[in-house]
C-alpha cells in the first residue's frame, strides 16, 4: 500500500478519533503535513510532521486497528523520515503514550522532556495535548554541520 501526501482532513481526524488520539489542533490549513495510506474515503493509516526549522515534530500516527502488524506504522514512519530528510530536517522528536517499544524499534531514542529544543516545547502537541506520563524520544537523521 502506497503513501500519498494530504489526505483530507476530515479523514485524518476520523481515525485519529477511533484510535484515541487528539484533534484538537487539526484543521485544514495548519502546520503540520500529513500522509496517509489508503484513500480519503478509507483511510487505513496517517501520521503527521510538523516542521521547525532543522527539526520536526512527528504526530499523530495510527494504522486502522483492523490493519494493524502489516508493516504500515513503520512504513508510514519511513515516508515521514525520508521526506523530512528531504527537506534539510536534522531530528525528528516526538512524544508517546502507546507506542515507545514501537519507536525504539525504530532507531528513536528516549530522551528527558527537559532536553526538548525550544520550538518543540513551545508546540501545542507538547504544553497540552500529551499527558506528562507521555515518553519523549529522538532520532537523528542528518550529519550535524
Ligand atoms: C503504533 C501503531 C501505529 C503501529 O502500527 P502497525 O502498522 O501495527 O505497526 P507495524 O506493523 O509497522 O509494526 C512494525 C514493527 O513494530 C512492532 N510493533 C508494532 N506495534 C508495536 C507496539 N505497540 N509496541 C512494540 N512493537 C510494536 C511490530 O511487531 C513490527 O515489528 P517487526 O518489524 O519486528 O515485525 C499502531 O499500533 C496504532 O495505530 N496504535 C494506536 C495509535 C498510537 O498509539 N499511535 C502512536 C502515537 S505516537
Amino acid at each position: 500500500m502506497t503513501v500519498f501526501s494530504d489526505p483530507s482532513i476530515d479523514s485524518v481526524k476520523k481515525l485519529l478519533t477511533l484510535s484515541e488520539l487528539a484533534v484538537s489542533d487539526i484543521h485544514d490549513g495548519g502546520s503540520v503535513r500529513f500522509f496517509g495510506c489508503g484513500t480519503n474515503a478509507e483511510l487505513v493509516g496517517v501520521i503527521g510532521l510538523e516542521p521547525y526549522g532543522r527539526v520536526g515534530l512527528l504526530r499523530s500516527l495510527a494504522v486502522d486497528a483492523s490493519r494493524r502488524g502489516e508493516n504500515l506504522g513503520k512504513r508510514l514512519v519511513a515516508h515521514l523520515e525520508h521526506v523530512a530528510g528531504e527537506t534539510g530536517l536534522r531530528s525528528i522528536y516526538l512524544l508517546t503514550d502507546t507506542a515507545q517499544h514501537f519507536f525504539l524499534r525504530l532507531g528513536y531514542v528516549r530522551l528527558a522532556r527537559d532536553e526538548a529544543p525550544e520550538v518543540i516545547r513551545t508546540t501545542e502537541e507538547f504544553r497540552c495535548l500529551c499527558p506528562d506520563s507521555a515518553v519523549f524520544m529522538v532520532k537523528h537523521i542528518g550529519s550535524e554541520e
